[in-house]
């Protein structure tokens, strides 16, 4: 099955490389293992000066002849380099962005003595160009293909990227699954994503085989407000709930929405002294709350998030220094109106109708609730007290004009 698919990629790139002619390179490492490929076409539109004040525009295509002789291949950060011609050059260097990685800044070099590239050239420099670029996110351990055109303008440069296939950062073989880029995906509107179910389908990653990639993070239309889940730990099965906990819950990964379903989520968790956990599981996510006890008040400490976005995209997101949901061990924790609260800056965590005992349950069921400022009525007062606030402002900017225009009466008085 495996040496299917490794045929299969071979198979595509030597179609791709009869019908393209495309620039196929492999970098290996120290060790002789391959840890970069792409095959790639690239067009290079200059623009020169010819005589004094009169420049000319060349095009060019990246020749399927380069060397790779300064790439790297190193963990955090490898470079792509492929020289060509006479002293031209182009490069990319890719890094690590914890599940991800991304070419960050794309720079070419060439020489304008070539006279074959660019005839009548005034200067015999060698120029460079860098652009720091937006191919980003692309999954570890995958490739990453582009069949649409990509154009980069760097002022007297343009570079067009088109039929481009690559992988840094290669385990063992080129990998079969895909991060396509967003140009490549069709625009119809993405299959609506059933959230609210909890057979929601595993998000796809395709093969390179496939002709349909995954549509990369669209803005999800707004969701239904999620189902509030009721959830329950005990410390062992003959005994009442220790920890308990009803909650909608959304989660936002960047520019996607995604409900949990309570229907499908897995419960699980401990109830200890001084810390209490959470975990739910649902097919695509796993979120485990973390509650600390200080004596007298429990707060939620910790959030711990992994997970899918729906074109695939893995996640781990956590945040162990919180304090949220804050009210005195004994009580419980509540708020109705929908909140929202950045855990890290791509994810964000949504809830609807929250009631929380992490500790100090009697009986199973919640004890007196403190409840968040959103829904006590005292949120009323806010537009009041801002309103008696510049009301008073006015009023002494009133009076400090009354006695400035005085003074300066007195003042012209004087003269
Ligand atoms: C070229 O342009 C500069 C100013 O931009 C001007 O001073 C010079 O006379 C021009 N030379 C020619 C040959 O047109
Ligand atoms: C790339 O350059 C070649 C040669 O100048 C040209 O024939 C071809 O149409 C160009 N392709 C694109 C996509 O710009
Ligand atoms: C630039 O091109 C000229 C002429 O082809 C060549 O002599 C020179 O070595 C090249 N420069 C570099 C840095 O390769
Ligand atoms: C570039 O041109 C300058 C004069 O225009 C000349 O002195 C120099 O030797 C040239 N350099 C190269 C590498 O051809
Ligand atoms: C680069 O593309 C822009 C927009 O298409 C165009 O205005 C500009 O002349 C191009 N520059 C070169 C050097 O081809
Ligand atoms: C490709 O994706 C599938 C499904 O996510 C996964 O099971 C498989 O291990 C991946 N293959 C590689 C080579 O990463
Ligand atoms: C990936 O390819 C395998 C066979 O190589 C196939 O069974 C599977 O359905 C494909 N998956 C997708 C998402 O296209
Ligand atoms: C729970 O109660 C049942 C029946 O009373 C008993 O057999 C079982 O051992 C108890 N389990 C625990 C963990 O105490
Ligand atoms: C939960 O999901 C199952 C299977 O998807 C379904 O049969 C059941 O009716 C659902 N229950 C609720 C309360 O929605
Ligand atoms: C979050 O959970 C994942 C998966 O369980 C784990 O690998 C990671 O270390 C956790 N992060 C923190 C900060 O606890
Ligand atoms: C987050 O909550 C604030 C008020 O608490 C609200 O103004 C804002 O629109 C909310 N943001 C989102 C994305 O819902
Ligand atoms: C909270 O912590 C204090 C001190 O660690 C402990 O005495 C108390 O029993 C804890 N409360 C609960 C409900 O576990």
């Amino acid at each position: 099955m495996y040496r299917y698919a490794t045929f299969v990629v071979f198979l595509t790139l030597g179609i791709a490389f009869q019908v393209s002619h495309g620039t196929e390179v492999n970098v290996t490492d120290k060790d002789n293992q391959l840890c970069l490929f792409a095959n790639l076409m690239v067009n290079f539109s200059v623009s020169y000066e010819v005589a004094e004040n009169k420049s000319t525009t060349v095009e060019f295509e990246l020749p399927a002849k380069v060397t790779t002789d300064e790439s790297t291949c190193d963990v955090p950060s490898s470079v792509l380099k492929l020289h060509f011609g006479e002293g031209h050059s182009w490069s990319v260097n890719f890094t690590i962005n914890g599940k991800m990685y991304q070419a960050d800044t794309i720079i070419f070099s060439y020489n304008l003595s070539d006279t074959t590239l660019f005839p009548n050239s005034v200067s015999n420099e060698t120029k460079t160009v860098a652009v720091k670029h937006h191919i980003t996110d692309i999954g570890l351990d995958t490739c990453y293909s582009c069949k649409s055109k990509d154009v980069i303008e760097a002022g007297v440069v343009n570079q067009t990227l088109w039929n481009v296939l690559l992988q840094a950062f290669v385990s063992n073989s080129i990998s079969e699954n895909v991060t396509s880029c967003a140009a490549d995906t069709p625009t119809t509107p993405v299959a609506p994503t059933t959230h609210s179910t909890s057979t929601t389908t595993a998000a796809p990653v395709t093969n390179s085989t496939s002709t349909a990639p995954p549509p990369t993070t669209t803005p999800t239309p707004t969701l239904p407000t999620p189902t509030t889940g009721k959830y329950r730990i005990k410390r062992d099965e003959n005994s009442t709930a220790c920890l308990i906990a009803n909650i909608g819950l959304r989660i936002g990964f960047k520019q996607e929405e995604m409900n949990i379903d309570p229907n499908g989520t897995k419960v699980s968790g401990s109830c200890g002294v001084d810390s209490s956990e959470l975990i739910l599981t649902s097919n695509t996510m796993t979120i485990m709350l973390t509650f600390t006890n200080d004596t007298k008040k429990f707060r939620l400490h910790a959030l711990n998030v992994t997970g899918k976005t729906s074109s695939g995209v893995l996640f781990s997101e956590a945040n162990s220094n919180l304090s949220l949901w804050e009210a005195a061990v004994g009580t419980s924790y509540m708020c109705n109106k929908e909140q929202n609260y950045t855990i890290t800056s791509p994810l964000t965590l949504y809830t609807f109708d929250l009631q929380v005992q992490p500790f100090g349950v009697k009986n199973g069921a919640f004890s007196t609730a403190e409840e968040c400022f959103l829904d006590s009525d005292l949120s009323f007062l806010v537009p009041i007290a801002v309103g008696v606030a510049l009301s008073f402002l006015i009023i002494l900017v009133l009076i400090s004009y009354l006695i400035g225009r005085r003074k300066s009466r007195t003042g012209y008085q004087s003269v």
